[in-house]
């Protein structure tokens, strides 16, 4: 088991590159499956969930390869539908192989999905969403049985907007004969990213970004050369972590449009921001007043993903913050790791009451899940003393090497066995 060991007290300054978007790649590379040829993936980040679905590719028979950061993914050879627990337990985006599973094999196997433990996590959204495509659904023995044979085009309308359901049922009908629209869709940037990424390989879709998404029945989908876009959660965690530590940051390979919610409340603490094209310039060089309400919402609300961060740099401002998690039940994880740390903060069911203190200081912590494991990094990057940071493998789900990106700014983070 990997830990970081960090020495606290340092502050950032320099530039680093932002790289691919993990949950853009992952329902991208579920998408794979509808390609009739190959697939070349640009700048394809070997995130840890990543490297799983690439697993699970494989298991269904396509040839996966990577060269460096460039993966090509031949799928046209693949002949399973049927994924096993071994690692669906580990990605909770399998679940968004069942789209195009049923699109492509007209039926599918699937163990039920894991991913972060941040909340019950339900599918329903991705079952209804089927059903109303005509797709037959079965849930026993830990499996969901789709049986695709009268597959066609209908109406969707989603009782929240959840992305992976909208991501599931763009792929899902693809290939009906017809229009098939989607109302009450996700608005995140991901999803317009999969419209492209269908798109380029010959699909009709359209409306991703809005509330209404049209999927134009196509009869095969060609080979592809494409890129993801830049990662704005991890962008998200780097612009805090400047906020927290303090100094001055360029992110490049950005898209500071995919930030508005985080970038606004970063200004009303009183840090200075410069947007560029695809650059993002953050410059903290005092102590920060606390925002006195975040509330997380879908797209282009504040991000649940940042939430976790956000409540870090919170504990060391000046002021009381209340933050409300809409989204997920128990994403509040971090706090008892933060208090260990010297955090003032208290939890009453989806809020976190918190006042800030003068600093933190250094502690034993466990990485819970993925995000609050980098809220840890950042609360390790101020703390007085020396951090040690366990089980971040969650970390490395969704982070490539944080503690290189974070050094190169001048940190001292090291990754050590124990
Ligand atoms: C995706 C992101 C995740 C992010 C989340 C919300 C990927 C790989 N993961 O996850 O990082 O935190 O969006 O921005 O893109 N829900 C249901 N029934 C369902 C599906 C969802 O009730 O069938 C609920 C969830 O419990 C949650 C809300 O909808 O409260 C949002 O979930 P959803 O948008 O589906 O998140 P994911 O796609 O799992």
């Amino acid at each position: 088991m990997e830990k970081f060991y960090i020495k606290g007290g340092t502050t950032l300054n320099g530039e680093v590159k932002v790289s691919t978007a993990k949950n853009a790649i992952l329902p991208i590379l579920a998408g794979a499956i509808l390609c009739d040829g190959v697939v070349t993936l640009n700048n394809c980040s070997k995130y840890s969930d990543v490297n799983y679905m690439v697993k699970i590719l494989t298991e269904l028979g396509a040839v996966c390869k990577f060269q460096d950061d460039v993966l090509t993914i031949n799928s046209s050879v693949a002949d399973k539908f049927y994924i096993s627990d071994e690692y669906t337990k580990k990605v909770r985006s399998s679940i968004f192989m069942l789209g195009p599973l049923v699109a492509r094999f007209k039926q599918a196997k699937v163990a039920y999905p894991g991913g972060c433990n941040i909340g019950t996590r339900p599918i329903d959204l991705h079952i209804k969403g089927l059903q109303s495509l005509n797709v037959k659904i079965e849930e026993k023995h830990g499996y969901i049985y789709c049986d695709a044979k009268n597959i066609s085009s209908g109406e969707v309308h989603l009782d929240f907007p959840s992305v992976g359901a909208t991501e599931n049922i763009i792929m899902a009908s693809v290939f009906c004969k017809g229009v098939t629209k989607i109302y009450n869709a996700a608005k995140e940037p991901e999803i317009e990213d999969l419209q492209n990424f269908i798109n380029a390989m010959g699909g009709k879709v359209k409306g991703a970004g809005t509330s209404t998404i049209e999927i134009e029945g196509v009869k095969k989908l060609h080979s592809v050369n494409y890129t993801p876009i830049p990662d704005r959660i991890i962008t998200g965690t780097y612009l805090i972590a400047c906020a927290v530590t303090g100094g001055k940051v360029c992110l490049t390979n950005t898209n500071h449009l995919h930030n508005t919610a985080l970038i606004s409340k970063l200004k009303q603490s009183g840090c200075k921001l410069q947007l560029k094209n695809d650059k993002i310039i953050i410059e903290v060089g005092h102590k920060l007043k606390s925002i006195p309400k975040i509330e997380t919402l879908p797209y282009p609300g504040f991000p649940t993903d940042l939430q976790s961060q956000m409540l870090t740099l919170q504990t060391i401002c000046k002021g009381t913050s209340v933050i409300i998690e809409n989204l997920f039940e128990t994403r509040f994880k971090i706090y008892t790791e933060l208090t260990k740390m010297g955090a003032n903060i208290i939890i009453k069911d989806r809020m976190a009451l918190i006042n800030g203190v003068k600093s933190l200081y250094g502690a034993n912590v466990t990485a819970p899940d993925l995000r609050s494991g980098a809220g840890l990094v950042i609360a390790g990057m101020c703390a007085e003393g020396y951090t040690t940071i366990n089980d971040i493998y969650h970390i490395d789900r969704g982070y490539l090497n944080i503690e290189n990106d974070f050094n190169c700014l001048g940190a001292d983070i090291k990754r050590i066995e124990g």
